[in-house]
C-alpha cells in the first residue's frame, strides 16, 4: 500500500503540477481564452486525484489497513486517471496540434514540462 501511494505521490502528482504550470496555460490560450479556463475541469480532476491519493495514504497508515478497501479506492483512482489521460490526449493535445508546430510545442510546453 505504501509503495502504491509512493508511486502516485512520486510520479502522478509532479506530472499534474507540471501540466498545470506548463501545459494547461498554453491550452487555455490556444482554446481562445475567455473567463473560465478551458482546462478548469481537468484542473479539478487533479484536485480529485490528490484527494483520493490522500485517502489511500490514510488507509495505508491506518491502525489496521484494509487491503480490500485500499484496492477498491486504488482501482477507482486508476479509472479516473485513465479517463483523465484520455481527455488530455483526445481533447487537449489536438487543440495544440491545430494551433502550433512541433517546434513551438517543444519551446512553449515540452521544455517547461521537463523542468517542472
Ligand atoms: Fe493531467
Amino acid at each position: 500500500m505504501e509503495k502504491a501511494v509512493g508511486f502516485f505521490r512520486g510520479h502522478i502528482a509532479p506530472h499534474a503540477a507540471a501540466e498545470e504550470e506548463a501545459l494547461y496555460p498554453v491550452v487555455d490560450r490556444c482554446a481562445g481564452g475567455g473567463g473560465e479556463p478551458f482546462t478548469a475541469s481537468m484542473r479539478h480532476e487533479h484536485r480529485i486525484v490528490r484527494r483520493w491519493v490522500a485517502a489511500l495514504a490514510r488507509e495505508a497508515r491506518g491502525r489496521a489497513p484494509g487491503a480490500r478497501a485500499f484496492v477498491r479506492k486504488a482501482d477507482a483512482l486508476l479509472g479516473l486517471i485513465e479517463a483523465h489521460f484520455e481527455c488530455e490526449e483526445e481533447v487537449l493535445l489536438p487543440i495544440l496540434d491545430d494551433s502550433m508546430t512541433a517546434r513551438e510545442f517543444e519551446r512553449q510546453v515540452g521544455l517547461r514540462m521537463r523542468r517542472a
